[in-house]
């Protein structure tokens, strides 16, 4: 089922100062009020514990939901905020196989938790390249994610980097559902989502940092089941 809660906008991504522009306003409109209404929300309830000592009363379950949307509105103004306004690339040298092995550790207890397999291959990454690593843990942490959404428990997730002289490639492989037909033309769309309480903005970021890197970002469906994102990214000495 196609969620209809956001309009999904199909956004040239490299109109850029559009973006831009837009970015600045939401930061300065949207967050600096969120913030100060999530500061207040915490005042007003320490406030509130001054004359009403009981912790369950009702007038702090209905604090607590008003929290608990303001943090989910930070939370997607912080998404679209990461993809209209990209951090510069700070490209260093990265010795790639260390960042893959480093990055699967930091995943696995999600993996674990949703009781699935992950498998690391990294045997033919022996390759050091120019990249901004914090980018490119985000763009493969939302490859993953996604894998991780779409498998069910007991399934298999499988992440492998392979490089050559020109290219490394970093895909991550699932055993999930697929891609489902109506949503093969629109994965790179900004707000695009099948799922409740998804943001759309995933895979628009992932491709966005492959793009900073001078490369690409492609996903389909394995024929034996399940979904296939493959980063390919130049290798720059
Ligand atoms: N591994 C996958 N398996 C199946 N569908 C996927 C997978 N990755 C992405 N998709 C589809 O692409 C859509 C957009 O993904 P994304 O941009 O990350 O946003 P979100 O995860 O918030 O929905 C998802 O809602 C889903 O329909
Ligand atoms: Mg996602």
């Amino acid at each position: 089922m196609e969620l209809a809660r956001r309009p999904v906008v199909a956004i040239d991504h490299r109109s850029d100062a559009l973006l831009e522009a837009l970015a600045a306003g939401i930061a300065h409109e949207v967050r600096n009020p969120l913030n100060a209404l999530q500061l207040n929300i915490e005042l007003l309830e320490e406030e509130l514990h001054a004359t009403i000592p009981e912790r369950d009363a009702r007038v702090y379950a209905i604090l607590a939901k008003v929290s608990s949307e303001l943090a989910s509105l930070d939370a997607f103004v912080s998404e679209f905020l990461r993809y209209a306004r990209p951090a510069r690339l700070r490209l260093e040298s990265v010795p790639i196989r260390p960042l893959i092995t480093e990055f699967a550790a930091f995943v696995a207890p999600e993996c674990a938790r949703k009781n699935v397999d992950l498998v690391v291959l990294t045997e033919r990454c022996h390759v050091t390249m120019q990249a901004d690593a914090l980018q490119l843990k985000r763009a493969v942490l939302n490859l993953v994610l996604n894998a991780i959404h779409a498998t069910p428990p007991g399934g298999r997730i499988t992440l492998e980097c392979q490089a050559d002289d020109r290219s490394l490639f970093i895909r991550v492989r699932d055993t999930g559902e697929g891609i489902r037909p109506e949503a093969k033309a629109h994965l790179f769309d900004v707000f695009y989502t099948t799922k409740e309480g998804g943001s759309g903005l995933g895979l628009p970021i992932a491709l966005r940092i492959a793009e900073a890197h001078g490369g690409t970002l492609e996903i389909e469906n394995d024929p034996k089941g399940g979904a296939v994102a493959t980063l390919v990214l130049p290798v720059r000495h």
